[in-house]
């Protein structure tokens, strides 16, 4: 992105953490502009910009290694404020005089912090014993008599560092991911103690942006396919799109057959009446059932579906020979969970349809406007744009659809038999009043049967578990404790209307250490 010369900066350089983007959600947050910047951004750079503070992230390499992320250490003399976090702190008090080595044991969750240093500007408002998270295998052993040292841990005597002369502090713990228990203040400190920003940044400024960066993509004259599924992600992506390209736009709605109860109804009502959209549904059910045909392996069932998605567009977009761009929805918890934007070393937790799946030989040039942005950031985004509130307060719904809420085969009777009971859950958690903090609710059909008794007879059916979580970004989740009365109601509701269920059985378990969907 380009930064407007009248807006105040924050810069991450990013060193290859798997919590990068997590720092500028934090930093955002807190109404502070900011971009990840490569970790060899230059001094020079920089100097040009109406930058207030720098963060450097963590990282998965040693700084002694032979190819670690390098600094430009002209960084340090630009007087603006420096937060180091693990790696970031190592590398900084490797340039500026200290000494670094693997430690004896890797440092991995939660432990106490001890401020030793309680009267810094970082530490406003913050307890002197506080919960923090570690993720480290190095550690800083020693540092120049240039330092102060601010705060310890049990296994890091060097938790917090701060340089005596210029404006660096060092950071051995996480203080972006929730674990770490300050309220968010360490980095509040930093942006507002520290660097003394305004805070004056707000959602809309991104949505903006983002229109000016679609049309730096798209060009004057190129033509736009967005694959539109009616929830909060690609109705935000589709109506930036066509304030960005107008009528260079076409959305495209793919019915795979996997979707909720009159959803494809709903979908096409809105656009078409609400919208002046070029909008076109597509029935595809038959073909992604096609590729369902005795698929049980989750990973399997996402990548057929997320190939027949991508396979489809191709196909309708032939309509629109200029189309070259392909607008989607995904969110950066997709990303980070499907592959790491770093090349880092993080996980393939599941292979979310719209990052993994994608065939190698793909015609389309993605826009992914929203890739950066967490649902709540969505959200606020879709209000800015005047979308109405019953498509942003929608609950997420999987691009493979309740393809992995059927556990084993996905087959039209088994496809209609959750539909039922989900639309069940549905209308019955409406009526609750916490609903709005609920993130998703929903049924799921396990592959089972169980005995149960019906009028005197004996039956042997399938089982419904009932997933309601609440969560702020889907990353983390927890289970809602729902009155009684509710669950009480949608059981029974369920064991009598949705023929081919005899037993409702209710899902206690968090992310981690399980994922809100169950494939
Ligand atoms: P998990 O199951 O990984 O889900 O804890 C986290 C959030 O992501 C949603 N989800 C997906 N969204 N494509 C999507 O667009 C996908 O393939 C996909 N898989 C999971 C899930 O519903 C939850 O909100």
């Amino acid at each position: 992105m380009t930064i407007p010369t009248s807006q105040e900066f924050c810069a991450i350089l990013d060193f290859g953490s798997q919590y990068s983007q997590l720092i500028a959600r934090r930093v955002r947050e807190n109404r502070v502009y900011c971009e990840l910047m490569p970790h060899d951004t230059m001094a020079e750079t920089l100097r040009d910009m109406p930058l207030k503070g720098i963060i450097l992230s963590g990282g998965p390499c040693g700084v002694y290694e032979e190819n670690a992320p390098r600094i430009d250490p002209a960084i340090f003399e630009l007087g603006v404020p420096v937060l180091g976090i693990c790696y970031g702190m190592q590398i900084g008090c490797q340039v500026l005089g200290g000494e670094v080595t693997p430690a004896q044991e890797r440092e991995y969750g939660s432990t106490t912090l001890f401020l030793d240093g309680a009267s810094d500007p970082l530490f406003k408002d913050l307890d002197e014993k506080l919960t923090v998270w570690m993720s480290h295998g190095d550690r800083v052993v020693a540092v120049s008599n240039s330092f102060t040292t601010l705060a310890h841990t049990q296994n890091s005597p060097l938790s917090i560092v701060r340089h005596k002369e210029l404006p660096f502090y060092g950071l051995q713990f996480h203080p972006e991911v929730s674990h770490t228990k300050d309220n968010g203040k360490i980095i509040n400190n930093f942006l507002y103690r520290v660097c003394r920003f305004n805070g004056d940044w707000e959602i809309g400024d991104y949505v903006d942006r983002s229109i000016e960066e679609i049309r730096e993509q798209v060009g004057e004259t190129g033509r736009v396919v967005c694959a539109l599924s009616g929830g909060v992600d690609s109705s935000v992506v589709a109506v930036l799109l066509q304030k960005a390209v107008g009528d260079r736009l076409s959305c495209f709605f793919i019915d795979n057959g996997l979707l909720r109860e009159n959803e494809a109804e709903q979908v096409t009502e809105t656009f078409t009446k609400q919208y002046d959209m070029n909008f076109r549904c597509i029935d595809a059910t038959e073909r992604f059932l096609n590729q369902l045909k005795d698929v049980v392996d989750p990973e399997t069932k996402r990548i057929r579906i997320g190939h027949q998605f991508i396979e489809e567009f191709d196909h309708a977009a032939k309509d629109i020979p200029e189309a070259k761009f392909l607008a989607q929805g995904t969110l950066y918890p997709d990303v980070i969970e499907s592959l790491s934007p770093n090349k880092g070393p993080s996980e393939t937790i599941k292979t979310h349809h719209n990052v993994g799946g994608l065939p190698d030989d793909m015609q389309f040039e993605l826009i992914e406007p929203l890739r950066y942005l967490f649902k709540d950031e969505v959200r606020q985004m879709g209000k800015k744009l005047g979308i109405p509130d019953e498509i942003i307060s929608r609950q997420p719904f999987p691009g493979p659809g309740l393809a992995i809420r059927i556990l084993g085969d996905v087959t039209p009777d088994r496809l209609a038999t959750l539909r039922r009971a989900d639309a069940i859950v549905q209308e019955e958690i409406k009526k609750f009043t916490g609903y709005r903090d609920i993130w998703q609710s929903f049924a799921v059909l396990l592959p089972i049967q169980t005995v149960g008794v019906q009028g005197d007879k004996r039956t042997y059916e399938n089982v419904v578990a009932l997933r309601i979580v609440e969560s702020r970004d889907g990353m983390t989740a927890d289970w809602v404790h729902l009155p009684q009365e509710i669950l009480a109601t949608i059981s029974s509701r369920i064991v009598n209307e949705v023929q081919g269920i005899n037993r409702v059985v209710l899902d206690i378990s968090s992310k981690p250490p399980s994922t809100i969907e169950w494939e």
